[in-house]
């Protein structure tokens, strides 16, 4: 077993070293040792005196040199030299090993180096793809270590947690069968049987039943997946989950356990752990944010405005929902803003948007918009007094279809009021009960929200022909600061109700079982009841790095267009390769 990190030699002593750079200091004053690292910096004094500043990965320390060195930036070296305090006046109070340098220096090169193809400082910006290109010296940066260092450390609580509560690692195929949940599948095929194909797995979610079946109990995995969908800042073609499964357990002993991984694994990232996290339904949270992965740092919350116009004459408002929100001190956004807030409104779906500046009078506050005219004074009055809204604030309102005034709004509160997604404090939130499916195929059938593997609420069982669309689930997510960190669902495990999701999909019982026969044909043999969870690491990383980007957490990240700068990948194939593969491109679309 490998001893935690504060058990080993702090001096990081290696047959080539005896102290690791960053770690000098005033203790050591006296001592003769030998540093090893990269060139971060070279000054002359003359001819007579050089200093060069020698980076490894705990820091930077100073060496005095006498004579010239013929070194450069980036060279790696082993230096040799006593520890001494730095001259009066010296002191470098913005170093942690400021106090010290290493005096009458012996130089050797372990390897030179060509100039770097950029500095590496955390303070100097430089292009992404210079940096993905050269990942190997990027990652030399200081704020780049320290990000894989603490994923490092997120993994290791994460690990302890699973492994303190009962769960068995086990590792499951890369080269698979489709998995049906939702994005687009990276195929490879197969040379041993032309023209056949396996598929990446996007996670490990039907070899962990499979694993339930089996008898494992309590399962979970660090799983790379793999999934071919247009990137984002959240988004990588290959990620890190935490995917975990467990046998005999229902909704809240599987947040029990995550919560408990994901705590430990915030205080192990930045000292403190968060509170116990709480818990919204997707309806309270469709209703009082408008999305279902709220951000809890800031209030902004939806008020419901139907009851101020019940009767309202204005045909905009007479809707079966009437929402707002208050933008503090907003009545000072100016009219151009105004109207590119309406535009975007109107481009997520809705009619309008109504604004109101609250404005202050003799006569206590008033309303001052083009719409205020078609709104009587009792309605005018009761806008205020539902919103709350005070002078100088901004009330904008929807009129809609419940769920799209929800939408449309809750996507204007995390517009005006939301902040980075990685700026503390870490607001963790359980959403429960999200609804079984989300919306039709083209040939009318509902789409399974999560997976069809989804057990629905039992409160909601009788509905699943005749209301599918009013149908919850037994699927859950994690939301820290906005961002959805994870999923999960209790499973069907009885053939019953799984014929009966399948039917309400429109999956025909041939094509059921060619697409997930082995794992219908495996809970023919003794399925438990079983639930899961899988935990974005890269998200969860990110957020506690202060990135607002995965890419700045993983050690080699594809582009946003899916390219890789550094190997140049996807490269064409050779045409050998594809008859190998029994495969003949054709000709570009593009
Ligand atoms: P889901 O598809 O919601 O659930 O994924 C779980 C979590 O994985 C992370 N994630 C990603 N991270 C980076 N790049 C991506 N392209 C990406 N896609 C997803 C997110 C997300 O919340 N098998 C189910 C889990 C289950 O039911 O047990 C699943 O994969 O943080
Ligand atoms: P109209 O009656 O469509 O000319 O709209 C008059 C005003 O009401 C405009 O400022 C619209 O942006 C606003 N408006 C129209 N429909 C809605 C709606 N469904 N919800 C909120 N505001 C609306």
């Amino acid at each position: 077993m490998t001893a935690p990190e504060s058990s080993r030699p702090p001096s990081g002593a290696t047959a080539l070293r005896t102290h690791l750079c960053g770690t000098l200091g005033p203790d050591d004053v006296g001592a003769r040792v030998t540093v090893c690292g990269w060139v971060a910096k070279r000054r002359e004094h003359g001819e007579h005196l050089a200093f060069l500043d020698l980076r490894d990965h705990t820091g930077v320390v100073q060496c005095v040199v006498p004579g010239t060195v013929d070194v450069r930036s980036e060279y790696v070296l082993a230096v040799t030299g006593e520890v001494r305090r730095r001259p009066e006046g010296t002191v470098n109070p913005d170093l942690p090993t400021g106090d010290v340098e290493l005096g009458d220096c012996a130089v050797e090169v372990l390897n030179p180096a060509e100039p770097p193809p950029f500095v590496v400082d955390d303070r100097v910006e430089v292009d992404e793809v210079v940096r993905l290109r050269h990942r190997y010296v990027d990652l030399r940066r200081p704020r780049m270590q320290a990000n894989l260092r603490l994923r490092a450390g997120v993994n290791r609580a994460l690990r302890a947690a699973m492994d303190r509560q009962g769960f068995v690692e086990v590792e499951t195929p890369l080269l698979w069968a489709p998995t049906p949940e939702g994005a687009r599948e990276f195929t490879v095929p197969s040379r041993l049987h032309p023209g056949a194909a396996y598929v990446l797995p996007q996670s490990p979610q039907l070899a962990k039943q499979l694993l339930m079946v089996a008898g494992l109990d309590r399962y979970y995995q660090f799983a790379r997946c793999l999934r071919d969908e247009d990137l984002r800042a959240d988004r990588q073609f290959e990620f890190t989950q935490l995917d975990l499964e467990a046998s005999f357990v229902d909704q809240d002993d599987v947040l029990a356990v995550v919560a408990e991984a994901v705590l430990d694994a915030a205080e192990a990232a930045t000292g403190e752990r968060p509170g116990p996290v709480p818990r919204l339904t997707w309806a309270e949270a469709l209703d009082r944010y408008g999305t279902d992965k709220p951000d809890l740092r800031f209030g902004m919350e939806l008020c419901e405005l139907g009851a101020v116009f019940a009767r309202t004459g204005f045909r905009a408002f007479a809707a079966p929902c009437v929402k707002g929100i208050v933008v503090g001190e907003g009545a000072s956004l100016t009219r151009s803003r105004l109207d590119v807030l309406t535009e975007r409104a109107q481009a997520l779906g809705a009619k309008g948007l109504a604004w109101f500046r609250v404005t202050g009078g003799e006569g206590g506050p008033g309303l001052e918009s083009p719409v205020a005219k078609f709104l009587s004074d009792e309605e005018q009055t009761g806008l205020l007094q539902a919103t709350g809204a005070g002078p100088g604030d901004l009330v904008l309102v929807v009129a809609d279809e419940h769920r799209l005034a929800c939408t449309v709004l809750g996507a204007l509160r995390t517009e005006l009021g939301g902040r980075p997604v990685s700026e503390g404090p870490y607001r963790f939130l359980w959403v429960v009960d999200f609804p079984l499916f989300d919306g039709v195929d083209d040939q009318g059938h509902p789409v399974a929200a999560h997976h069809p593997f989804t057990m629905p609420h039992p409160d909601d069982l009788d509905l699943l022909e005749s209301d599918p669309a009013a149908v919850r689930s037994r699927a859950y997510d994690l939301v820290l600061n906005g961002w959805e960190l994870g999923s999960g669902s209790v499973r069907v495990h009885r053939a019953d109700i799984q014929r009966r999701i399948f039917t309400a999909l429109g999956i025909a019982e041939d094509e059921a079982a060619s697409r997930f026969g082995f794992l219908l044909g495996a809970f023919r043999y003794g399925a438990p009841p079983h639930a899961g969870f899988a935990v974005g690491i890269d998200r969860l990383v990110a957020i506690f790095a202060g990135e607002d980007s995965i890419r700045e957490v993983i050690a080699f990240p594809k582009t946003q267009s899916g390219w890789d700068p550094m190997t140049d990948a996807p490269k064409p194939l050779a045409p050998g390769a594809l008859a190998d593969l029994g495969l003949k491109p054709l000709p570009r679309r593009d």
